[in-house]
């Protein structure tokens, strides 16, 4: 198995590739790509951790050496927000980085597993599954835009409010990547019962979670170490689909359209990335009219990154 991460030497990257190095397979090969100078060195440095994956380092003329062959390729590259900013103010930064990425991720690695983690998700995947389509080697079940933090977050605000052990909660985190297009399903957590009053402010935390790290951080960037986390949790669920397991996550991917043309939804990975996107199911009146308000937003974030991508 071959990970590359494209913006390794940055906050997510670095804490995401410590993840990698010390939790992949055995005989997995890590390449680890940025333009930052110091990316051979973070690659020297993870190297000294005795596990059975090797590290290689790739800076500026690297790219392509970094993907060949690369079954998964993940994407922290990119601008962080600001406090006072939004998602969407990082478009003009990122919409470009992720373009260029993704077209050498078409020329050198094709049938490759792509998650983007770079904000604005609603929109960079739709960069992404445009440059793909131009390129001609678009596979729906093969691109996916990272959603794992949201689904981490909301099962652990559920816990510490129902004072509950968050790995044994299950919650449901369904749309996009900003804003109210985040859309917890809390009418189906098992085993759990909530008041209106916490339904709603349980749901503006989650919505709201990646604001409350950039303030936190009041300027240093925004979430890396959960993000990390939440990064590396999703490349373990497509290596262990790639290797035959059956195994269940949330991302943002293209579906069958009735929400929104990308829409993250529970899919069931296997060895060609998405082997079926599985139902929402029912919603509260709660979420049901959620979903309905927040849908022309998500839609206009996707409209933007075709636009971008076909300009
Ligand atoms: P960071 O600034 O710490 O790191 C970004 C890295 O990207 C830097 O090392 C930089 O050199 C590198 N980079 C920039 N342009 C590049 C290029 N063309 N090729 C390769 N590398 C390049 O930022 P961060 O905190 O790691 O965040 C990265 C991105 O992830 C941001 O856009 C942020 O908004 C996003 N993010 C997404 C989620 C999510 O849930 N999907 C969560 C947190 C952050
Ligand atoms: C997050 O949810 O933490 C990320 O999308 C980063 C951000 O800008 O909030």
């Amino acid at each position: 198995m071959k990970v590359a991460v494209l913006g390794a030497a940055g906050g997510i990257g670095q804490a995401l590739s410590l993840l990698l190095k010390t939790q992949l397979p055995a005989g997995s090969d890590l390449a680890l790509f940025d333009i930052a100078p110091v990316t051979p060195g973070v690659a020297v440095d993870l190297s000294h951790i005795p596990t059975a994956v090797t590290v290689k380092g790739y800076g500026q003329e690297g790219l392509t050496d970094a993907l060949r062959g690369a079954d998964v390729v993940l994407i922290p590259a990119g601008v962080p927000r600001k406090p006072g900013m939004d998602r969407s103010d990082l478009f003009n930064m990122n919409a470009g980085i992720i373009k260029n990425l993704v077209e050498n991720i078409a020329d050198t690695c094709p049938k490759a597993l792509v998650g983007i983690i770079t904000n604005p998700v609603n929109t960079t995947v739709a960069i992404a599954a445009e440059v793909l389509k131009k390129k001609g080697v678009y596979d729906k079940n093969r691109l996916f835009g990272v959603t794992t933090l949201d689904v981490i977050r909301a099962e652990t605000f559920v816990g510490e409010l129902k004072g509950k052990n968050p790995a044994e909660l299950h919650v449901p985190v369904i749309g996009g990547h900003s804003g109210t297009t985040i859309l917890p399903l809390l009418s189906q957590v098992e085993g759990v019962e909530f008041t209106q009053d916490e339904i709603e402010s349980l749901t503006h935390r989650i919505q709201n979670a990646g604001t409350e790290v950039v303030e936190a951080k009041a300027g240093g960037g925004s979430a890396t170490l959960s993000m990390g986390q939440a990064a590396a949790r999703f490349c373990f669920s497509l290596v262990k689909g790639l290797q035959g397991e059956n195994v269940t996550e949330y991302a943002y991917v293209e579906g069958d359209g009735s929400d929104a043309p990308y829409f993250a939804q529970a899919v069931r990975l296997g060895k060609n990335g998405i082997e079926e996107i599985l139902p929402y199911g029912k919603l509260s009146a709660f979420e049901a009219k959620a979903k309905t308000d927040m849908l022309d937003g998500l839609k206009k974030d996707i409209q933007m990154g075709i636009d971008f991508a076909n300009q």
